[in-house]
């Protein structure tokens, strides 16, 4: 069974643990879009890890990772990666990495140009990584971008990047005002990045497909979420990627037939970090409340999460895109203590009212969300091993959200470990 597993909301829903357990089951666990923008948490036995690029299934021994053609790689954060694991006594090498030769590289004046846009951009600014995710999806977009196959060939590489710095030089010096990048210095440093991870680069589109001929199982591990997809997010307040389960085709060279399942990442409420629309973001003191019982800071950039009630609107819309089968319900234990819980269940505009979400966002903007108040509960949750044990209320909120989503809950998250999660 190949199973995709999407964000369904801003990003930051929990995903990596979900991909974690769901490893086991897995041959191959594959990421297909994004880069080191992405932050995802994994808490075994206590031990915390943080993985930006490497598929979080590089934790089960024996499952074998890969970089899809759709991720766009910093070797230098990708390098940092491999011995952050190894550091950690994680095995990485030849056998259970595999990073597609067509990915697109991240260099550092994309890295520059991130900041300095964003910069240029002032109160209209997206609140990006600055890791140069854009400006290194508009290179790939332009074609121009230079893929890691490129390393392996010093000629065709000196020529590629000469252009490159030199046209990137001209906009730092004339529109920005800022010193030109050393193209010697990244010149040589990329090469011997690409000697480093030369045996790790392969076919990754002949490697999945025969995977899945043989009857291996692929899992397909989005990054960031529905509402930021390049398409079909809040656009431009979006990442430069396709993170809908659609991606995972065009990420790694499967087809539409390889994928069986796809399931749906919610948060029990809802986040967003970088700016926006949020028609459901706290207003009051429950913004700090749950931003410090949700430990809600960013895993790449430490920037304090934006927080608010679940919507409905936004996971319907989120549910049809992705074609969800069923869903992940993440960080349940965080609503304990709270004596009523909203759900969003519509949106109020003018004299009309949605129940999807809208594309537009000045309409998103001057929604006001039509809620729905549930009892609360008050009992801690990380401890519950079974659905029937957890409060009669909190199983209310559960199936409140699945009628409204016409979809099952089918895993709830009630703690970072792995042992905290309830299967239905
Ligand atoms: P970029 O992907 O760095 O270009 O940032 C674009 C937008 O996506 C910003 O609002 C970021 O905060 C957001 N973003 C990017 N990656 C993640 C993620 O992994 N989780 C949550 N938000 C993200």
């Amino acid at each position: 069974m190949n199973i995709v597993l999407v964000g369904a909301q801003f990003g930051d829903e929990g995903k990596g643990k979900i991909i974690d357990l769901l490893s086991e089951n897995s041959d191959y666990i594959v990421r297909y879009q994004g880069g080191n923008n992405a932050g995802h948490t994994v808490e075994v036995n206590g031990v915390q890890f943080i993985l930006h690029l490497i598929p979080s299934g590089i934790l089960h021994p024996g499952k074998k990772c890969v970089i899809g053609n759709g991720v766009v790689v910093n070797p230098a954060a990708l390098l940092e990666e491999m011995d952050y694991l190894k550091s950690k006594e994680v095995h990485v090498d030849e056998h259970n990495l595999y990073i597609s030769e067509t990915v697109h590289l991240i260099f550092p004046y994309h890295q520059q140009l991130d900041a300095l846009k964003e910069k240029r951009r002032g109160r209209d600014a997206i609140g990006t990584t600055k890791k140069g995710i854009g400006p290194a999806y508009s290179d790939k977009a332009a074609r121009t971008g230079i893929r890691l196959v490129d390393l392996f060939d010093e000629n065709r590489f000196f020529r590629k990047l000469k252009e490159n710095v030199e046209f990137e030089n001209e906009i730092f010096e004339k529109v920005f005002h800022v010193p030109p990048v050393n193209f010697e210095e990244i010149f040589n440093q990329y090469l011997e990045y690409g000697k480093r991870l030369k045996s790790y680069s392969c076919n990754v589109v002949q490697l999945l497909n025969k995977a899945v001929k043989e009857g291996k199982s692929v899992l397909f591990e989005g990054a960031q979420g529905t509402l930021l997809d390049l398409d079909f997010g809040t656009y431009p307040y979006v990442t430069s990627s396709h993170p809908i389960s659609g991606g995972a085709c065009v990420g790694t060279g499967l087809s539409p037939k390889s994928l069986h399942n796809i399931m749906g990442v919610l948060k029990a409420y809802t986040t967003r970090v970088g700016e926006g629309p949020f028609p459901t973001e706290f207003l009051d003191g429950m913004q700090e409340q749950v931003r410090s019982q949700g430990k809600e800071y960013g895993a790449t950039t430490g920037r304090p999460r934006r927080c608010g009630w679940f919507d409905a609107c936004l996971a319907r819309y989120s549910v049809m895109l992705n074609g969800v089968d069923s869903l992940a319900l993440t960080k349940l234990d965080v609503l304990s203590g709270m004596e009523k819980i909203k759900i969003c269940v519509a949106y109020r505009y003018q004299d009309k009212t949605f129940d999807v979400w809208p594309h537009d966002i000045s309409v998103l903007r001057s929604c006001e969300p039509v809620y729905e108040e549930i009892e609360g509960w008050n009992e801690n949750l990380n401890g519950v091993k079974r659905y029937e044990d957890l409060p009669q209320s909190t199983r209310k909120y559960i199936e409140r959200i699945s009628e409204l989503l016409e979809t099952k809950v089918k895993i709830i998250s009630v703690g970072a470990d792995r042992e905290q999660t309830i299967f239905i």
